[in-house]
This record gives C-alpha cells, sequence and structure tokens, in this order.
C-alpha cells in the first residue's frame, strides 16, 4: 500500500517511537502483514516469521483469544471498524498488554480485509501509574486561540494537580483556565502556556509568592511544553518549603555579614525579626534582651509592633507570670500563649497588648553558647492562635543568629570597658606613684637634705660634740632606710621584683603567703615548675591571674582554704585557684559589668590560651587558665 521508500522509513521510526505496530490482513490469501513495530512488540524479529489468523491468535493470552476471536469476525461480518485491548505473551514468556484499532477494506459491499494499528501501552500503563503518585502536578490543557488564555480548557489531571491546585478538578474538564484559576488570570500561568502556545518550544517559570489566596505564601515551580494536537502540558511544583529554605539561608548571610561588619546591635535585630516576618506571615515579630541586673527585660528590635506597646513593655520584669517573655527568660523555655486575653501568664500584661489587637503570643528563649539567657524572640499574632509547625525551625534559627549578635556585641561593650578600666587604672597607679613620691619620697629627701646640711653646718663651727653628730648620722641613715623601702614598694607595685628576680614559682609562694597573712584564709600552693624560667609576659600574666584570683577570694568568697595549682605538662602550662567559698554564679562569671575575671580571661586569650571560670554554690569557685609554653625563659 505505501510505496515510497523514505516514506516507509519515517513511518517505521514514527512507529518505533509511539510503540504502534500496523498490520493488514488480506482475508483471500489469509495472509497478514506486519510492520516492523509490529514483530517487535510482539518480542520478534521483524519480518522473521510467517503470520496467518490462527498464528497470531496463538500469540493472544488465553483468557482474551476468545474475545479478541468474535471482535475480528464480527468485523470481518459487518465491514466495520472495531476496537479492542488484548493481551499477548511473547515467546519468552513475558505478557504485553495492546490496544488494537481497526476497519475492514472493503470493495463495494464486499470486505476484502482488515487494517489495524496495536499500541503497546503496557509502559503506558506503568507510567499512567507513576503519574498517579509521583508529587509533580501535571495538567493538559486544550489550546484554542494560542494568543487567548481564555480559550485553553482543561483536558487531564493528576492527583498532585488537585493537591496543589486544593480543589477536585473532574468536574473542571473542559472549563477554561481562567475559571478554573481566576487568581491566575494575567498571571505567571497564562503567560507561560501562551508562550508554549505561541512558539511551541519548553518554558518554564517559578512563583515565589502565590496569588492564590489559599496559600499566598506558597512558592511553585511550573514547566510548560508542548503536546500533539495542539495541546500544552503543564507539571508544577511546590517549592515553598526549599525556596523559603533559600531565601532564608540568604537572608540570614545578609544577617552574618553585617554582624561581622559590626554593624549597630539595633540595625542587625531589626533585620532578624524582619527576616522572620518575611517567611511567617502574619506574624509580627519582636526581641527583648535581658537588662544587665538580670531581672527585667529591654527593648530590642520589634519593628511592625506598634510604638505605644513597645515602650509599655520596655523595662517589665522576668519572672513566673511575666507574659509570654518574661516568663520564657524565668523557664528557659519556650512559652506558647494561645490566647493573650485568657492566659493566666498575662494577667498583669494584657492590659497592654488587647488594646492594640495582640492576641497571642510565642516567645522563645535566645541563649548564649554557655546556655545563659540573653533575651527573647517573640512572634505576636492579631488572633488567637497557635504558631505554625513549619515556624519552629525558622524561629530557631533567628533565634541562634540573634545569640550570636547579642553576644558579639556585648563582648565588644566589655573590651571597650577594660580598655577605659585599664587606662583608668593606670591613671590612678600615676596619681598614686605621684602622691607616693611627693608625700614620702619628697619629705624624706628634704628632711634627708637638711639632716646633711645641719651636719655640714656643725662640723664646719665644730660647736657640737662627736656624739651628737653621730647621732644625726643615724638618722639620716633611717630615713634612708625608709627611702629605699618606699622605692621598693612603688616599683613592686609597678611590677613585682620577686617575678624577675627569683622567677614565677617563687613569685606565687610570696604571694600565696602574703595573701593568708593579710586574710587569715589557707592557702596552699602546690607545683612542679621548679626552677623552670618562663618569658616575661607568661609570668607576668599568670602573676596577674593569680592576684585577681586571690583578691575575688578575699573579696567575694566568704572561703576558709584556697588551692593554687601550677603546672607545666608537655608545653601547656596550667593555672588553678580554687576556693572552698559561696561559688561564683554564672551570671557573674560571664557578666558584662565586673572587670576582674573577663581581664583573666583576656590576658588567657592573649597568650593563645583560654580561661574557665566555675562556681558551684556553696562549695567553691574554680578558676583555671590553660596556656602554651612560649619559648624558653628571657
Ligand atoms: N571566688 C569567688 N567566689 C564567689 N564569687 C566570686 C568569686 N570571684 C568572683 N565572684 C563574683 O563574680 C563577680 C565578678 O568578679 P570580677 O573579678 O570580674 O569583678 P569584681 O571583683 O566584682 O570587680 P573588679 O572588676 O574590681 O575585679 C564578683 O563581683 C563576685 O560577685
Ligand atoms: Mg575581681
Amino acid at each position: 500500500m505505501i510505496h515510497d521508500d523514505a516514506l516507509q522509513k519515517q513511518l517505521e521510526l514514527a512507529q518505533q517511537i509511539t510503540h504502534i505496530g500496523s498490520w493488514q490482513w488480506d482475508v483471500a490469501t489469509n495472509r497478514v502483514m506486519w510492520s516492523d513495530e509490529l514483530y517487535r512488540i510482539y518480542g520478534l524479529e521483524p519480518q522473521s516469521a510467517e503470520i496467518t489468523f490462527e498464528t497470531f491468535l496463538a500469540r493472544v493470552h488465553p483468557d482474551d483469544r476468545e474475545r479478541t476471536s468474535t471482535a475480528v469476525k464480527t468485523a470481518l461480518a459487518t465491514g466495520g471498524k472495531f476496537a479492542y485491548p488484548e493481551r499477548i505473551v511473547r515467546p519468552d514468556g513475558s505478557i504485553r498488554e495492546l490496544e488494537t484499532v481497526g476497519e475492514a477494506v472493503l470493495e463495494g459491499e464486499k470486505v476484502m480485509g482488515l487494517v489495524g494499528t496495536c499500541r503497546d501501552v503496557t509502559d503506558t500503563r506503568m507510567l499512567d501509574d507513576i503519574v498517579q503518585h509521583v508529587q509533580i502536578a501535571l495538567a493538559v490543557f486544550k489550546v484554542g486561540v494560542p494568543g487567548d488564555p481564555k480559550t485553553y480548557t482543561l483536558l487531564a489531571f493528576n492527583p498532585a494537580a488537585e493537591r496543589l491546585a486544593m480543589m477536585e478538578l473532574a468536574s473542571r474538564v473542559g472549563d477554561a483556565l481562567p475559571d478554573i484559576l481566576p487568581f491566575a488570570r494575567g498571571g505567571q500561568l497564562e503567560r507561560l502556556l501562551a508562550s508554549v502556545a505561541r512558539d511551541g518550544g519548553v518554558h518554564e517559570t517559578a512563583v515565589y509568592r502565590s496569588a492564590d489566596p489559599k496559600a499566598p505564601t506558597r512558592a511553585v515551580a511550573m514547566k510548560a511544553f508542548p503536546l500533539p494536537g495542539g495541546r500544552i502540558g503543564l507539571a508544577a511544583e511546590d517549592i515553598t518549603e526549599t525556596t523559603r529554605a533559600r531565601l532564608l539561608r540568604e537572608g540570614e548571610q545578609r544577617v552574618l555579614e553585617r554582624i561581622a561588619a559590626g554593624g549597630p546591635l539595633e540595625d542587625i535585630l531589626d533585620a532578624i525579626c524582619r527576616l522572620v516576618e518575611d517567611h511567617a506571615p502574619p506574624a509580627l515579630a519582636s526581641i527583648l534582651l535581658v537588662d544587665p541586673d538580670g531581672e527585667r527585660l529591654r527593648h530590642g528590635a520589634a519593628p511592625h509592633l506598634p510604638r505605644a506597646y513597645v515602650e509599655a513593655i520596655d523595662g517589665s520584669r522576668i519572672g513566673e507570670r511575666a507574659g509570654s517573655c518574661g516568663t520564657a527568660v524565668w523557664r528557659k523555655a519556650p512559652v506558647h500563649v494561645l490566647d493573650i486575653a485568657t492566659d493566666p501568664l498575662w494577667a498583669d500584661y494584657k492590659q497592654f497588648a488587647l488594646p492594640h489587637g495582640l492576641r497571642a503570643c510565642w516567645s522563645t528563649p535566645i541563649f548564649s553558647r554557655d546556655g545563659r539567657v540573653l533575651g527573647t524572640f517573640a512572634l505576636y499574632y492579631t488572633e488567637p492562635r497557635d504558631s505554625r509547625p513549619e515556624d519552629e525551625k525558622l524561629v530557631a534559627r533567628a533565634t541562634e543568629i540573634a545569640g550570636i549578635a547579642i553576644q558579639r556585641h556585648q563582648l565588644e561593650q566589655q573590651l571597650r570597658d577594660l580598655t577605659a578600666h585599664a587606662e583608668q587604672a593606670r591613671e590612678e597607679e600615676r596619681i598614686g606613684i605621684a602622691r607616693e613620691l611627693h608625700d614620702t619620697l619628697g619629705q624624706a629627701l628634704t628632711a634627708l637634705k637638711m639632716d646633711v646640711s645641719w651636719i655640714a653646718r656643725h662640723v664646719e663651727s665644730g660647736d657640737l660634740p662627736r656624739q651628737a653628730l653621730l647621732e644625726k648620722a643615724k638618722t639620716i641613715s633611717e630615713t634612708s632606710d625608709e627611702l629605699i623601702a618606699v622605692t621598693r614598694r612603688i616599683s613592686a607595685d609597678l611590677r613585682p621584683g620577686v617575678l624577675d628576680a627569683l622567677g614565677l614559682l617563687a613569685a606565687f609562694e610570696w604571694q600565696a603567703q602574703d595573701f593568708s597573712e593579710r586574710t587569715g584564709i589557707r592557702c596552699d600552693l602546690t607545683s612542679n615548675l621548679g626552677t623552670t624560667k618562663l618569658d616575661r609576659e607568661t609570668s607576668t600574666a599568670l602573676f596577674r591571674v593569680l592576684q585577681e584570683a586571690l583578691t575575688n577570694v578575699a573579696r567575694h568568697a566568704n572561703a576558709t582554704h584556697v588551692e593554687v595549682k601550677l603546672e607545666l605538662d608537655g608545653d601547656a602550662l596550667r593555672l588553678e585557684v580554687r576556693d572552698d567559698g559561696r561559688g561564683v554564679t554564672p551570671e557573674h562569671a560571664h557578666g558584662s559589668h565586673s572587670l576582674g575575671l573577663l581581664g583573666v580571661r583576656e590576658r588567657a586569650r592573649r597568650l593563645g590560651g583560654f580561661a574557665v571560670i566555675a562556681g558551684e554554690p556553696g562549695k567553691g569557685t574554680l578558676v583555671r587558665v590553660n596556656v602554651p609554653r612560649r619559648g624558653r625563659a628571657s
């Protein structure tokens, strides 16, 4: 029937691609001609066997033979069209599902034969099955006028499409796109389909904020492709989670960059609030900071809370029933208040919130790396409700970043204070030295000068006995001793001389003994340092750490016993000062307003080491400094 070779080839190729085989049955000769693809469908080499109706029937699945035979005979008898599904068995025993359509070839009234095509739908069935279960939404539209989306009508869809559209679609088949999704009118979806209708290519796009009123925060990726017969296929996927994650990462990155650049804390906290608000609408975010006194909360950031409310709660108390935030700090755990109007935690605070329409508040503590509460991150809602589970992760990230920003800010603040403190200490030291020089040295030297001229005068006039001159000389000698002592004291204050003269261990022994004598607190020193000498900077730093630790014991600990350990372990130096007093609290150990312990940490850090300061209530305090040993003693 087909004479053109090229055409024949093309047809074969098309059959191969579409898994469609064709056949012609000449009734007179009982010869059946199969196309190459049909042989392949049957699991045979093309043209490898002669086919008759009987040999064909033998290859049909036994259960389908009867039906197939009847369908063919009916077509022969009536000369009409036919279509039937049938299963066939390949030589290797595998079963394929075929769909056959065909019609009778007539000469006048007489049926001369049958022609038809067979499609192997086994894989398609499997594909259909997959399509039913994939998460990707698929829909097929029929295009009327390519440039007019009102003429694009829905032809088919899978269950994922119904989930994505949040509606049942079976009753919408045949409806126009703008009628099914009115919110998409003139939007990206219509433009996407129109592009495919126009140029027959594959196009894709993504929507990051759906116009769908049912899911305003949703992001959807869409791909549209041409299908035969003026149809367009649409594959769409909900990418809300991944988009959110990506946008969030980018937002986080920007905030972290600002922290690294040393931006003002208020700006950074403000940016964190806005970032979360962007991803958790309609929540309003707020950050409060724990006041250095540890008893109150201070305003941190709240870009969209009413100003009057922000001012009203600035400085509110931390406690057992102190709204969501004050309570969250108190409990060191998140507090979900679903209705501010009725929750007892808000009894004393609801009069501030309700007039502004704030009805629910979920607050999460912001922790430092060592477990102190630095503040709270809260989400407010204008209706009674709980947070969404998907916002938990978001808030966890936000509190982490806020924690970094706050700690960094506190550290900078502490360093500024420390510098100022050191400056002030140096100034005081200078004043002290000046006073000492003026009062003691100055007076003693004046007295000395007077005594010397007294002697000179009397030696010259020779009016006094030798004894009186000797007496005077003795006074001069005593004044000189005093002068030497004062000079020693001043220089020892500037830098403990024992350190240089005898080395670190001797200086420690001297300091421990001096401490015991002055305070009456027993002080034991153990060390394996021996006469090992350390470099000047390390010795000075360790000595100052010991001084600060012992001063703290005397001032704050109420202890009866102190143990000092100074150990060299390979190239690591460890100093421990352990008392049996009341124990420093974590708040004091890390508080931003005491500079002694901060100085201890700073000294350790500068030597490339670290300090641990820990207390146990009623059991005492441990100050430990680990530093690497540096070049041998100078
Ligand atoms: N050995 C200790 N036992 C109990 N509490 C301590 C001890 N050492 C420190 N503290 C507490 O920790 C706080 C901080 O100590 P830190 O040395 O930093 O400051 P300070 O001694 O108060 O003042 P300064 O800046 O003059 O040293 C102290 O105020 C005290 O409350
Ligand atoms: Mg101190």
